[in-house]
């Protein structure tokens, strides 16, 4: 089991508000995929149900909602966070899809307890928050260890903070930047960055798809776009104000102001994702 003082993860994971800020998320990022909940391209066998593997499952609303709309697949879920691990399965088994789903604790940082070649396809959604570029590269390895040939590995990853009409919305990036300055081993996104990981690790095939969330003033995301990075600002107060840049008044004063500014009648925001997929060669 992980010692809370091993996380990476620039939110504690086991935060009762982190677990009920994803279980949210999750539903907005699933409509966000719509059709792409799973690589278009991927291709279902209707004999053997096809096996997934989810990376920082969280609350697990990714795996259920496509347990639930493919049949053919069996899906296992790894997470770091004992909590999101039990609330997932108690979920599998509330929708009666615990005979194929499940959920388990694992450091995704760390090698994978799967062999070789166990798995079909591989997603990871929203990671980058627990990685540096050195454990981004040695998970990627894992991937590519753990699927088998022709199989697939997805990543769908943001571009951190969106882009707004907020002044406060921006310092707050412009912090953040700094900070990301200050540890020099995270990186701000993994959007731009994929392609090489994909590419290093040998995977081919590459394709993607951008996605933009548009959570001005008046559209459907608002409400639950502001709601989240309201939490989330929140709960990344002790990284930010750790790595000492600001004092804890002055962040949450920013804060404040980008929330308010984020609920005025003109606040426009719009929030990059990317989704990038590739096989693993069949030899
Ligand atoms: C931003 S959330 C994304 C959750 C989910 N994939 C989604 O798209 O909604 C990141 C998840 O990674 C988990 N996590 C953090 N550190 C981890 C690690 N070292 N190994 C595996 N999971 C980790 C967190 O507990 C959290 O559930």
């Amino acid at each position: 089991m992980q010692k809370p003082e091993d996380y990476t993860y620039v939110i504690h994971p086991e935060s009762p508000a982190e677990q009920v800020r994803l279980a949210k998320q999750d539903i907005f990022l699933n409509e966000m995929l719509g059709t792409d909940l799973l690589p278009p391209d991927l291709i279902l066998d209707r004999v053997k149900p096809i096996q997934i593997l989810d990376i920082g499952s969280g609350p697990g609303t990714w795996a259920l909602t496509v347990a639930h709309r493919y049949p053919d697949t069996q899906i296992t879920g790894i997470d770091i966070s004992e909590v999101n691990v039990k609330y997932a399965n108690a979920q599998a088994r509330v929708e009666h899809k615990d005979d194929s789903v499940s959920f388990e604790a694992m450091d995704a940082t760390k090698p994978l307890i799967f062999n070789d070649n166990s798995f079909d396809m591989v997603n990871a959604r929203a990671i980058n928050g627990f990685l540096t570029l050195a454990t981004w590269q040695s998970l990627m390895a894992e991937l590519a260890r753990v699927v088998c040939p022709g199989g697939m590995v997805r990543i769908v990853d943001n571009d951190f903070l969106g882009r707004t009409t907020s002044p406060a919305y921006d310092r707050l990036l412009d912090l953040f930047v700094a900070v990301g300055k200050k540890d020099p081993t995270r990186i701000p996104a993994a959007t731009p960055r994929l392609r090489r990981f994909f590419e290093q690790t040998g995977f081919t095939d590459l394709r993607d798809r951008g996605y933009c969330i548009d959570f001005s003033t008046g559209a459907p995301a608002h409400d639950a776009c502001v709601e989240n990075f309201t939490v989330a600002f929140t709960l990344i107060k002790p990284y930010v104000v750790g790595l000492e840049l600001v004092s804890m008044e002055a962040y949450e004063d920013l804060c404040n102001l980008a929330i308010a500014e984020m609920y005025s009648a003109d606040f426009g925001g719009v929030w990059f994702w990317r989704a990038m997929w590739g096989r693993k060669p069949e030899k």
